[in-house]
């Protein structure tokens, strides 16, 4: 339930303090302890700073603190109110009961990952030492190779923890509180809580199968704009991979928005069934992050970046600051099975193999009546009226599947199916299943 604290006394809630930095840490503390939800109403700058006996320019240089934070969001007359998203915990998945079939999780099918054993057996370890160079020649050799051919000037590289820790470098590499990111909506609902957290502000884009529509993105790029985060394939949730035609009308929409950041985070590379038309490098200052996840695992948590000069070297400053590099164990392991022939027509068949349980899924939703999206990658997605009824009505039968709130911002609602394991008779099962449940939820297959 949603508390309005307007009129309660803050200290119920666990909200006090002398200075402003104690005032936000109680709130946040609050948060985290879940006497605070989202969307409750707190005080007026002006009771909460009577009740606490502090001035309200205390209070105000709070709420300014825990607003930079992503913690409070501020609306004209309605107040200040816990946001719908606090960065402050981790959150994790929702729980797929044992029973259901898993088309919840937008993992790969582990049957389709290469196996690692052989290539951890042959890599030696490198001895390398502090003040070493950061990244593996070979590594470095096969990354310039697979982005120059993809047509991403590879003249700078980095190597980074995943495509998440890379898009987090990027836009922390020139990015202040509060400044706006222009994020795909529906979009990846990490790469949201992630903005979020670093306390930046994401504004939505709206897609398409083809990608991020042009004349949308222009009119999303006010002086307030400074980045823009974009999936050039795999999209997740709604699967778009930009198409060459797309990419030609969005570089020139981004030639055009000077000084605006692109980061584009091509996270199933390999496997994601679509050619990759890149959009970042038209833009003056951007990165293309190239992630080993869906192809070769998870687990290596290894993606190789290309990026201009000085964000490279912003990039490469701080990584030398903090963990220092990826370990040369795994950039080796990486490298190791790049060169295998083997592992490369695995990703291959790997990658057919996931089209064509896509398509089965998209084919089986069409005979029910049901349109859905899903041009590449891992996932499909489908319009609904009501997320949780289908969500709920989907696991009554069996089925987990993810409600599409936490993807999206102003978008419409929708579920994700993850179709990476989806054999074609389950598709089949599936979607007369998702057709009974739209049909009992109101009365027709499709949304109104
Ligand atoms: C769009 C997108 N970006 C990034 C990731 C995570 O990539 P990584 O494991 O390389 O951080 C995912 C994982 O599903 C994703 O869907």
């Amino acid at each position: 339930m949603i508390s309005d604290l307007a009129q309660s006394d803050p200290a119920r809630y666990g909200i006090d303090g002398r200075t402003a930095s104690q005032i936000a840490a109680s709130v946040e503390g609050a948060v985290t302890a879940g006497t605070l939800a989202a969307g409750d109403r707190l005080p007026s700058v002006r009771r909460l700073a009577e009740a606490l006996a502090v001035s309200p320019a205390t209070v105000a240089s709070a709420f300014r603190t825990l607003r930079q934070r992503g913690v409070l969001v501020t609306r004209e007359r309605s107040g200040a109110r816990i946001s719908g998203r606090p960065p402050l915990a981790f959150r994790p998945e929702p729980h797929v009961p044992s029973g259901a079939v898993d088309l919840a999780s937008g993992n790969p099918d582990p049957a389709l990952l290469p196996r690692l054993s052989p290539a951890l057996a042959r890599i030696e370890p490198s001895g390398l030492l502090y003040g070493d160079h950061a990244i593996d020649p070979r590594l470095r050799a096969q990354a310039e190779a697979s982005l120059s051919a993809s047509g991403v000037p590879a003249s700078h590289i980095a190597v980074v923890g995943g495509a998440m820790d890379g898009v987090e470098r990027v836009l922390g590499a020139h990015l202040q509180p509060g400044d706006q990111v222009l994020v795909e909506d529906p979009g990846y609902h990490a790469v949201l809580d992630l903005v979020r957290a670093m306390a930046l502000v994401p504004r939505p884009v709206p897609l398409d199968a083809e990608g991020a529509l042009p004349d949308a993105l222009a009119r999303a790029l006010t002086p307030q704009a400074r980045a823009l985060v974009l999936t050039p394939r795999a999209q997740n949730p709604g699967g778009s991979a930009v198409t060459a035609e797309r990419a030609i009308a969005l570089r020139e929409v981004m030639q055009r928005a000077d000084g605006v950041l692109v980061v584009e985070d091509d996270h199933a590379g390999g496997v994601a069934g679509a050619p990759h038309h890149p959009v970042a490098p038209a833009a003056g200052r951007w990165a293309v992050i190239r992630s080993v996840g869906k192809s070769l695992g998870p687990d290596l948590r290894l993606a190789v970046l290309a990026a201009d000069a000085e964000t490279a070297g912003r990039i490469e400053g701080r990584q030398r600051l903090g963990t220092g590099w990826v370990s040369h164990l795994l950039q080796r392991m990486v490298a190791t099975l790049w060169e295998d022939p083997q592992v490369r027509a695995r990703v291959q068949a790997a990658s057919e193999a996931y089209g064509q349980r896509r398509a089965a899924l998209l084919s089986a939703l069409v005979a029910q009546g049901i349109t859905a999206q899903g041009a590449s990658g891992l996932n499909v997605w489908i319009p609904v009226r009501e997320e949780e009824t289908v969500v709920t009505g989907l696991l009554g039968r069996g089925w987990a599947v993810r409600a599409g709130e936490r993807f999206r911002l102003d978008s419409p609602a929708a579920v994700r199916v993850t179709t990476s394991a989806l054999t074609a008779a389950d598709a089949t099962r599936f979607a007369a299943d998702l057709a009974a449940v739209l049909h009992a939820s109101h009365g027709r297959t499709h949304p109104a």
